[in-house]
């Protein structure tokens, strides 16, 4: 008799896998991801490596050498990887194992986190139940905290030409916001038919992302996916968000990125989101104005609006600043 019950539909992408049903997709839903896409071929070249003690140097040749190549890397990627960043490995392997801990806890107890309110302080979701998201194959943990800003953004703005502390003063970066987010993307045996991350662009100023060391991550760059791949050493990962295209006019990019599942191992990325306060109305920089001919690119805007907005896209339409392209 127990073998006629059918079993109860697992609700995270773990459970899915540990029961090999993958229950949670339907043919229509999966996207099929070698089907319209436009590969970069394995000799194609890699997203631009800064080196930030250089960025920081009492040489001021190769500080402004370095500042011009995080200029360069900010406008024509939008992505690049950050070195001798000072952020011990040590520290980086221990927030993924936490992680990689939190995730295999059990379903009873991520559940108790379970929130569809993009503004809950802590939220688990899963990408395998509910029918918005069955293309989806990733759990999340995010961690929404208020904290004052730890990023060097002073370099942003003299690598625009803006006076330093430029972005701090304009977007209030003393009480900005930050978002903790947690990845994990079980193998799957068909990757092809998975994503773990659609295409999308990140909110906020300036995203940080550590992995595991296995590939997944691709960025759009003139049109066509690139894989990023790991560097043998501890690197960062950053990239421009989409207020800081906002801000800097459309200077910088804030590119469409995604994250792929494969069919042998688990990856595992952690994401730090950087931004200002919700109620900051975020425009165009009036210094970057008109400059080579450049009118406003965007209307200002409330962070909170724009975050919901976005939020109620997701479903397929096109993401918003893509619309002012
Ligand atoms: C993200 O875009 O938020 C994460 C991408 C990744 O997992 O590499
Ligand atoms: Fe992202």
């Amino acid at each position: 008799v127990k073998s006629l019950v059918p079993a109860p539909k697992p609700a995270s992408v773990k459970a899915l896998l540990e029961s090999s049903i993958p229950c949670g997709y339907s043919n229509s839903a999966v996207l099929n991801l070698n089907e319209h896409d436009n590969i970069a071929s394995e000799t194609e070249e890699s997203i631009p490596i800064i080196d930030f003690s250089l960025l920081t140097s009492s040489d001021p040749i190769r500080r402004s050498e370095a500042i011009h190549q995080l200029s360069h890397a900010c406008q024509e990627w939008g992505f690049f990887m950050l070195v001798n960043h000072g952020v011990p490995e040590s520290l980086m392997k221990a927030v993924i194992n936490g992680c990689d801990e939190i995730f295999n806890m059990s379903l009873e107890e991520k559940e108790t986190y379970e929130s569809h309110d993009i503004w809950a302080p802590i939220r688990y979701n899963t990408g395998s139940n509910g029918a918005k998201s069955v293309s989806m194959w990733r759990e999340t943990l995010r961690v929404l905290m208020h904290r004052p800003y730890s990023f060097p953004s002073e370099l942003k703005a003299v690598s625009l030409g803006l006076e330093e502390f430029y972005i701090d003063k304009a977007m209030d970066l003393e009480s900005g916001y930050e978002l903790f987010v947690a990845n994990f993307y079980p193998s799957y045996p068909q990757p092809e038919l998975a994503m773990g991350i659609p295409p999308h662009t990140d909110c906020g100023l300036l995203t940080a992302l550590i992995h595991n060391g296995v590939v997944g991550l691709e960025i759009q760059h003139r049109g066509k996916w690139l894989h990023v791949k790991p560097l043998p050493n501890a690197i960062l990962i950053i990239n421009v968000a989409d207020q800081l295209e906002i801000l800097s006019n459309g200077i910088c990019k804030s590119v469409f990125h995604r994250a792929l599942v494969n069919s042998s191992v688990t990856r595992m990325s952690v994401v730090m989101a950087y931004g200002p306060l919700h109620d900051k109305v975020v425009g165009p920089a009036p210094e970057l104005i008109d400059i080579q001919g450049r009118p406003p690119a965007f209307t200002p805007m409330e962070f909170k609006k724009y975050m919901d907005l976005k939020q109620t896209k997701i479903a397929g339409a096109p993401p918003l600043l893509d619309q002012r392209r």
